[in-house]
């Protein structure tokens, strides 16, 4: 890739050439892309810019409160908590396309009731090389690519980094000194923990997915994976105590990439594998089993829904 800083200084000039005085806004997913997009759109025009964080509670253990910490320098930021909406929305959904769509369509109301708020004139967005790859092929329908801009009439859409991979997009977020934890954090899903239990959505398998992935994160961080997570599958008979029970099965899974477009299962130590169970059954007195996850990309997607 081009160096870092000049890829920076050419796209705070294009941005600026191409705004004006004109107003923008950029949807904050919390993930590197989007918030490296913003970085630099503010770089550019500062206040002009209004980033749109939307909290829908299917991300990650505190990741909110990350959000407001990092972006704190922008006066402009919005956080939207919008989290009994999307529970709505995603109440009885089972089909993963469908799922998808339900939590793209509430984005997107929750992003344009903003946007009209604030009357901005173009839309900024993260999107990457590999999503317009994708999505030209319909592997999957991505909600962050192309899915925006329908009730809101905007004059133009700006996506600095349409060009890079991820690991380019990391080095620029980097220079932008965006907290080391933004640039150095495993890729998540636009659909967050959503895409990671299997069936419906409830409030319930959220919290165990986001305790049990916040676990996975920080025992598996040593294997330097591309993506380690917990999934909610389904129920299944175990013993807590003197009492059989029906509780969560969980599956672990570790992966190796450089794109995500195939990937490999990570060979993972006994021990720390049975640390990960020891954690996740113990803090959650609702999980039954943990499973771990051997299979490779393909047959297997990295995410399960
Ligand atoms: P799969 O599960 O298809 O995932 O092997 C490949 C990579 O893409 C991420 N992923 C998504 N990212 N919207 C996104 O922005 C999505 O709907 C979505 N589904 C999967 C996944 O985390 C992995 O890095």
């Amino acid at each position: 890739m081009v160096d870092p800083g000049a890829f920076i200084d050419e796209k705070v000039d294009e941005i600026r050439a191409e705004l004006g005085d004109a107003d923008a806004i950029i949807a904050l997913s919390g993930g590197v892309d989007s918030s490296t997009a913003a970085a630099l759109a503010y770089e550019a025009v500062g206040d002009q810019l209004t980033p749109v964080y939307v909290d829908t509670g299917l991300m990650r253990k505190g990741e909110t409160d990350e959000i407001r910490e990092t972006f704190a320098y922008m006066d402009s930021l919005r956080v939207v908590d919008a989290r009994e909406r999307f529970l709505d929305a995603l109440a009885g959904v089972t089909d993963p396309e469908e799922k998808r769509h339900a939590i793209g369509e509430q984005f997107i109301r929750e992003f344009e009731t903003v946007a009209e708020e604030v009357g901005a004139d173009y839309l900024v967005q993260g999107t990457i090389y590999p999503d317009r790859i994708e999505s030209e092929g319909t592997i999957k329908s991505h909600h962050n690519v192309g899915g925006l801009p329908e009730v809101v009439d905007f004059e133009g859409i700006v996506e600095p980094m349409r060009d890079l991979y991820k690991d380019e997009v990391r080095e620029v977020a980097r220079e932008l000194d965006l907290e080391a934890i933004i640039a150095e954090r495993m890729p998540f899903p636009g659909p967050g923990l959503a895409v990671r239990i299997v069936g419906e959505v409830t409030e319930e398998k959220l919290d165990v997915a986001r305790e049990a992935t916040h676990v996975v994160e920080e025992e598996l961080d040593e294997y330097d994976p591309w993506q380690a997570f917990a999934a909610v599958l389904g129920k299944a008979t175990g013993v807590k105590g003197d009492n059989r029970v029906h509780g969560w099965v969980v599956a672990v899974r570790s992966v190796e990439s450089r794109d995500g477009m195939t990937a490999r299962a990570q060979e993972i130590g006994w021990e720390t594998l049975q640390r990960v169970q020891s954690r996740i059954t113990g803090e959650n007195e609702n999980v039954a089993r943990v499973l771990y996850d051997v299979t490779h990309k393909p047959p297997a997607t990295i995410e399960y829904e």
